[in-house]
């Protein structure tokens, strides 16, 4: 059993977009049980609400679902039930390590580190127009398949 969590700020644009996409892409490709795949931002603003419309309009046109989601915190908790924390951003990444206890086990990085597309970060599209969602979607579709790419390789899933 392998656990993922996507992480950005708010948890209701990127992450819960990560979680939406890697979770459909691995389902089509590996036996759901094997894995988990949560969501979760560094914030506290957005707690208990479902992903932006914009996020959840541009992810239903290609295929994906994100409207059964609904946004949380980073927890304490996250660090030990966590195989893989992976972060949208160099300022998400860097909030999570200020809070990451020295004894946890979890591979903490950039989900863009699992991309081939030089990019190191998915831009925040929040304040930004629908362009913005639609680059949150192709760098996810992106890292989603190399990160699937990567567990399979590495033998994590079995
Ligand atoms: P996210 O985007 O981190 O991708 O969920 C944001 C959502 C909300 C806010 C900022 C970024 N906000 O300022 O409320």
């Amino acid at each position: 059993m392998i656990k993922v969590l996507f992480v950005c700020l708010g948890n209701i644009c990127r992450s819960p977009t990560a979680h939406g996409v890697f979770e459909q892409v691995a389902a089509e490709q590996i036996k759901n049980q094997l894995l988990v795949v949560d969501s979760c931002g560094t914030a506290a603003w957005h707690i208990d609400n479902p992903p932006d419309n914009r996020s959840t309009l541009a992810a239903k046109t290609r295929g994906f679902e994100l409207s059964h989601l609904r946004a949380r915190q980073l927890s304490d908790r996250d660090f030990y039930d966590f195989d893989y924390i992976l972060a949208m951003d160099k300022a998400n990444l860097k909030d999570i390590q200020a809070v990451a206890p020295n004894d946890t086990r979890a591979h903490i990085s950039l989900f863009l580190d699992f991309s081939d597309i030089p990019r190191d970060e998915v831009p925040d599209p929040y304040y930004g127009g629908d362009q913005g969602f639609e680059q949150v979607l192709d760098l996810v579709e992106s890292a989603s398949h190399g990160l699937l790419a990567h567990m399979l390789t590495r033998n994590v899933l079995s």
